[in-house]
């Protein structure tokens, strides 16, 4: 394959100048980082599986009519996207209490919640994605009302429809992380899903034990950080057919 233009490398993909105008590469790294990149690390064979799991999910959400960023997987770790305007939100949607909600308001882990709840964060490492209001996004002009109803209207379906998804293969959907774009089309705008949605973003408790299968196990020290990857990735029924050997996938084409 020809030498890509690298547009840009973020902790866990990095982007490469897609064959047609308003195109990406998206490719996907075993690097894992948390905490704001205090916590580094590698899972072998996560990008594989990442690049996986989020081909099948945008899939399913496109079937939908969720409309997203897929356009379709390249390879083992690489997937065609359509470029967008990234908006500098991180949409956060809770089922079950964990992760931050449970310590900055003291709801012990794994309660349930007596509705889903929509939260908003600033993409700013710098800052470290601080938590937004409505009323901060549209001050700063990071999206408007509009976009904003768009944006809660994608997400709710997104959760209902992923939560059912999982919950068909035994897994509980406590809680997940959603980017969205501006994709241009002539002079119309319309909001669409972008990045990724995977065990980095997403945490999935087995529906009967408990057991984590998501970027928890890499934050916490679980071990087993791969194996619940690949867990997920089985239960969905989309493990590569070489199995785990097969992880490393080939390297990527610069
Ligand atoms: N369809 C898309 N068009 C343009 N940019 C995208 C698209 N989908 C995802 N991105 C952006 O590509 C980057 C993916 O890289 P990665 O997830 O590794 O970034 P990151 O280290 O989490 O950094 P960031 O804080 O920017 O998200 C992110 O910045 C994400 O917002
Ligand atoms: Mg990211």
């Amino acid at each position: 394959m020809a030498r890509r233009r690298q547009v840009y490398e973020g902790k866990a993909k990095i982007l490469f100048e897609g064959p047609e105008p308003g195109t990406l590469v998206q490719y996907f790294k075993d690097d894992a980082t948390a905490f704001n990149a205090q916590k580094k690390g590698t899972i072998t064979g996560k990008g594989v599986l990442n690049n996986r799991i989020s081909e099948y999910l945008m899939t399913r959400l496109n079937e939908i009519g969720v409309p997203n960023h897929f356009i379709r997987r390249l390879n083992m770790r690489e997937q065609l996207i359509r470029e967008v305007e990234i908006i500098p939100l991180e949409v956060v949607v809770r089922n079950v209490a964990a992760g931050s909600l449970s310590t900055r308001l003291g709801i012990q882990e794994g309660t349930r919640l007596p509705r889903s709840i929509i939260e908003f964060y600033y993409k700013n490492d710098q800052l470290g994605d601080p938590m937004v209001s409505e009323e901060h996004i549209t001050c700063f002009g990071w999206a408007s009302t509009q976009d904003i109803d768009d944006i809660v209207a994608l997400t709710l379906r997104v959760n209902d429809f992923l939560s059912g998804l999982f919950l068909g293969v035994g897994i509980t959907l406590v809680d997940f992380k959603l980017e969205f774009g501006r994709l241009w089309e002539n002079e119309d705008m319309r909001i669409v899903l972008a990045d990724e949605i995977s065990p980095d973003n997403c945490r999935l408790w087995d529906a009967k034990t408990g057991e984590k299968m998501d970027k928890d196990r890499f934050r916490r020290d679980l071990g087993k950080v791969e194996e619940g990857y690949q867990e997920v990735a089985r239960r969905l029924g989309i493990l590569p057919e070489a199995g785990v050997r097969d992880m490393k996938g080939p390297e990527t084409v610069q």
